[in-house]
């Protein structure tokens, strides 16, 4: 079933998420919404606050730019609890990004090319990763969900700037978009 997305301003995008366990509810199918939605949206990567599950799990699907990244091809990935750590000696790279709860905006980010994941697959299978290039700004990028953390925090200051107006129209509802979407709006007052 295809989920709507949670756009920025909504409060669910802003918790940190809770670790998932075995028995969180209908959790192989929120998996398949999960992948349905983000690939009917067009996306490569979706977090679980994304479509307002509070919980530490993330699909992510490279293969569509495996044309500009051949190293990505067939690449997909369930994490469940991923634990990153960063190596802050790799070099950084700076690259757009963009996000399926924040439509129309496109902004340049910072991150370092390489990081160490430790996470659990859809079977509860353990796996320990070293991860380097695109791959590895996909992963933090979707994980920064799961800690209440959207890539536009990370644009410079500038920038923020420049798309605040924009920002502040897709929390006023004021956003056009090809996918269901779920809006923050706040309670009227009488
Ligand atoms: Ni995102």
């Amino acid at each position: 079933m295809i989920l709507p997305i949670y756009l920025y301003g909504h409060p669910v995008l802003r918790k940190v998420s809770e670790p998932v366990t075995k028995d969180y509810p209908k959790l192989k199918e929120l998996i398949e919404d999960m992948k349905e939605t983000m690939y009917s949206s067009d996306g490569i990567g979706i977090a679980a606050p994304q479509v307002g599950h509070n919980i530490r799990l993330v699909y992510i699907d490279v293969d569509v730019i495996a044309d500009r990244f051949p190293e990505l091809k067939g690449r997909k990935m369930v994490l469940i609890n991923p634990e990153l750590t960063i190596d802050e000696d790799s070099k950084t790279v700076t690259r757009e990004e963009g996000c399926l709860s924040v439509p129309g905006v496109s902004e340049n980010v910072t991150r370092h090319e390489k990081l160490h994941i430790k996470y659990t697959d859809e079977n509860w299978e353990t796996h320990d990763e070293d991860i380097e290039g695109y791959l590895a700004r996909v992963i933090q990028h979707e994980c920064d969900h799961l800690d209440g953390i959207l890539y536009v925090d990370r644009v410079s200051p500038i920038r923020k700037q420049l798309i605040r107006s924009k920002l502040n129209n897709i929390v006023k509802g004021k956003v056009r978009c090809s996918y269901r979407t779920k809006g923050f709006k706040p309670a009227h007052k009488h």
